[in-house]
């Protein structure tokens, strides 16, 4: 698809089916969030994968917010990632004091986006989820303490198929101009297996990228 319309046709699923999601598209949306840009390039963010059915079930318990209504549909969810934010480097910390700008939560956003733009390329609904229980989560993944966990991005196939749904015309800015953009040039990054986790922090993702 066009950009702009994975751009319009993503929107947050919180239904899904129970097929798993392939390795190889866990990891492009892994590839995409790694490749965001960041405050001096400091790339402040680390990704927990759990497929496992036991810890998918805890975290889906972790998110229920009072009343058991919202975030019900997280326990639907083939996959469910951690967004956890690293120590941005020292130049990202120090313009962060000196801005009074909470920089590392901006780039953990922008990554987040990217992973859910490429699984809506995919065909994959994502939500971002900001309500959960962030210290117990902590516990469970073994995310190492004074880690913040900013995010859950629950991952899998749209039970209604309102990812891969076409967004409607008037959601299509189809008259953007042609791109001048410059062909890309090498990025600097992490590598995947730094920033990305399997199941538990720590447990290197080793899925290569295809
Ligand atoms: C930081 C953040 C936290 C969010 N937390 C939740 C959440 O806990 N539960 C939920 O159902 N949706 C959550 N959402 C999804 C928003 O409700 C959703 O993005 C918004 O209503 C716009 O809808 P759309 O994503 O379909 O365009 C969150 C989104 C963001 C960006």
């Amino acid at each position: 698809m066009e950009i702009n319309s994975v751009i319009a046709a993503r929107s947050s699923v919180r239904s899904y089916t129970a097929e798993p999601v392939e390795t190889h598209a866990i990891t492009s949306c892994l590839e995409a969030a790694r490749l965001a840009p960041s405050a001096c390039n400091a790339q402040p963010w680390h990704f927990v994968v759990v497929t496992a059915p036991e810890t998918r079930d805890e975290l889906a318990r972790l998110s229920l917010a009072p009343g058991g209504v919202m975030n019900r549909f997280v326990a639907e969810a083939p996959v469910i990632v951690a967004v956890v934010a690293e120590r941005p480097n020292i130049t990202s910390q120090i313009g962060a004091a000196l801005k009074n700008k909470p920089f590392y939560l901006i780039d953990i956003g922008i990554a987040a986006e990217h992973f859910c733009l490429q699984a809506a390329e995919l065909g994959l609904g994502t939500c971002m989820i900001g309500w959960f229980a962030e210290r117990k989560v902590r516990r469970l993944l073994d995310i190492p303490r004074g880690r913040r966990t900013v995010l859950l991005i629950t991952l899998g196939r749209p039970a209604d198929g309102a990812a891969s749904r076409k967004a409607p015309a008037a959601e299509r800015p189809d008259a953007f101009p042609p791109t001048t953009l410059a062909a890309p040039r090498p990025k600097q990054r992490k590598p995947l297996a730094t920033i990305a986790s399997s199941g538990r922090y720590g447990q290197p993702w080793v899925e290569s990228v295809r």
